[in-house]
């Protein structure tokens, strides 16, 4: 089977403090750091770019797993390279001319490439990405539509979780909004394996016990 991943999304983090939210968040058992990048064009809302990975890489040698909500992801491989990022993920709807190259560029810099989709968009849209030379190594699965945290989960998504599991029994799969431990359940019985939780985490009197509850749930 696959390792449980646990990756608080820094979105919901202290912005001006995030190199000590990201040690707490380490300190609290998280594996990776989920760092959600919008350009207020793919998604209605600006986050963070490859200037504020570079320097919050100086403070840590965390696994940093960018979410490229972007129109051109393209355009972000090479500073994101430089910056540190380890993991690349981008958008099946903004990579569809491009997505081979995208990929085999993404694993140039070293980094590992994952495709993500939206709630709108079916599943075996990512099928073609999954298999053959330039293939991804991770498929997000949005449980809510990109662009803000806090939102509510979408169960009705696990339906892709599912297919996608019992096809590829050894990919890493990650769920992304409205994750905490009321819906943890419906992700990792379907197959998830890579939790994004923001709100439900950063939210937490206990943020340490939350990590390990999700935890829990996927090894169970
Ligand atoms: C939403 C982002 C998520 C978000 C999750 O577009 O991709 O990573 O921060 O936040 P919660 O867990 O609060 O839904
Ligand atoms: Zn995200």
């Amino acid at each position: 089977m696959v390792n449980a991943i646990i990756a608080p999304s820094m979105l919901s983090s202290d912005f001006a403090n995030l190199a000590s939210e990201a040690q707490r968040m380490l300190n609290c058992g998280a594996d990776w750091l989920h760092m959600d990048i919008m350009d207020g064009h793919f998604v209605p809302n600006l986050t963070l770019g490859a200037p504020v990975i570079e320097s919050l890489r100086k403070h840590t040698k965390a696994y940093l797993d960018c979410h490229l909500m972007v129109t051109n992801p393209l355009d972000y491989v090479e500073p994101l390279g430089k910056a540190g990022a380890s993991g690349f993920t981008f958008h099946v709807e903004a990579s569809r001319d491009n997505w081979q190259e995208l990929v085999q560029r993404i694993k140039s810099k070293g980094m590992k490439p994952g495709v993500s989709l939206k709630p709108g968009t079916p599943i075996e849209e990512v099928y073609p990405l999954l298999d053959g030379e330039n293939s991804v190594e991770l498929v997000l699965v949005m449980t809510v539509e990109p662009g803000f945290g806090g939102q509510k989960f979408m169960p009705e998504m696990m339906d892709k979780v599912c297919t996608l599991r019992k096809k590829y029994p050894s990919l890493d799969i990650e769920v992304d909004g409205g994750l905490g431990p009321s819906t943890i359940e419906a992700a990792s019985s379907a197959g998830a394996n890579c939790i994004v939780a923001g709100s439900s985490v950063f939210g937490a009197p206990d943020p340490a016990q939350v990590i390990t509850l999700l935890r829990n749930s996927v090894e169970e």
